[in-house]
């Protein structure tokens, strides 16, 4: 659930806004957003296309730098840092999963995984043992050696988690994984994502399912680059049985529990 106290705040928005010059015209993106996740916490993240979603995970993560207002990770605040340490907290600190799951089509499946370990300065013994461990923590032990065209669209998705998850990141941000998948698969991921969470991985969410909203601790609802937050206070804990049974259970908004 919601967490206050200082040092387990995984992600901070203090009154962060993205405003885009479009065509002459400035399009306020993200405007004024206070939000705090905690460490452990699932979030889901829901509104209408153009709202505003990706905007603000994107410079949740570092991806973006706010027009004015600041993002923190781990309490570090992400404007005061260069672009060469900003790239750091990226490759480190937090783990992107998107819709189109962009492997590298030419590396196998451990190779994708291992990529930004590598690239982060580990040795490659102990990026290719990270990269079997995950492997197998996303169901794939056996498809190390495939290249991505060899693999189904969610096997491809467990191998773009797995691969945001190898730097062991303060919190994965997923923009609409499931997005390319149909709706069984899917749900396989959103499942994945619940397990993962259940370990301790905080986990926000980007989603236009109102069952995959309805599994998670909290719900942040965007309009026009706003946020307006509606927390279960009896929700439970993710990823247990009870809350993956939820997932078959919730049919359209009305059944949500909130
Ligand atoms: N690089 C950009 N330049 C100009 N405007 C942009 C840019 N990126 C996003 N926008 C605008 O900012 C607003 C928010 O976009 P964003 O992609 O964050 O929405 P979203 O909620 O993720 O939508 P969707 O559900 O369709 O993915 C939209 O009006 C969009 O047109
Ligand atoms: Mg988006």
């Amino acid at each position: 659930m919601t967490s206050t106290s200082a040092h387990d705040v995984a992600l901070e928005a203090v009154a962060l806004s993205k405003t885009y010059a479009s065509d002459g015209q400035d399009v306020a993106a993200v405007r004024d957003v206070d939000l705090q996740v905690g460490h452990g916490d699932l979030m889901a993240v829901m509104g209408p296309s153009g709202c505003g979603k990706s905007t603000l995970l994107h410079l949740l993560g570092g991806l973006a730098r706010p027009t004015t207002g600041r993002a923190l990770v781990d309490g570090v605040d992400l404007a005061s840092m260069s672009d060469r340490e900003l790239a750091e907290v990226r490759r480190t600190k937090v783990g992107f999963v998107f819709q189109a799951f962009n492997l590298v089509p030419v590396l196998t499946a451990a190779e994708n995984v291992a990529l930004p370990a590598l690239i982060a300065g580990r040795s490659r013994a102990w990026a290719e043992a990270r990269a079997n461990e995950l492997l197998g923590a996303v169901g794939l032990r056996d498809r190390h050696a495939q290249r991505p065209k060899q693999l189904s669209g969610g096997e491809q998705q467990r191998v773009a988690i797995a691969r945001a998850l190898v730097m062991e990141p303060s919190v994965l941000l997923a923009d609409e994984p499931t997005g390319n998948l149909d709706s069984r698969t899917g749900r396989d991921i959103v499942q994945l994502l619940l397990e993962l969470n259940q370990r301790g991985q905080t986990v926000v969410l980007v989603t236009h399912d109102v069952k995959v909203a309805g599994v998670a601790g909290r719900l942040v609802v965007m309009r026009d680059g706003q946020v307006q937050e509606r927390s279960r206070p009896d929700a439970p804990a993710a990823g247990t049985p009870d809350t993956i049974d939820r997932l078959v259970d919730i049919d359209d908004a009305a059944d949500l529990p909130w």
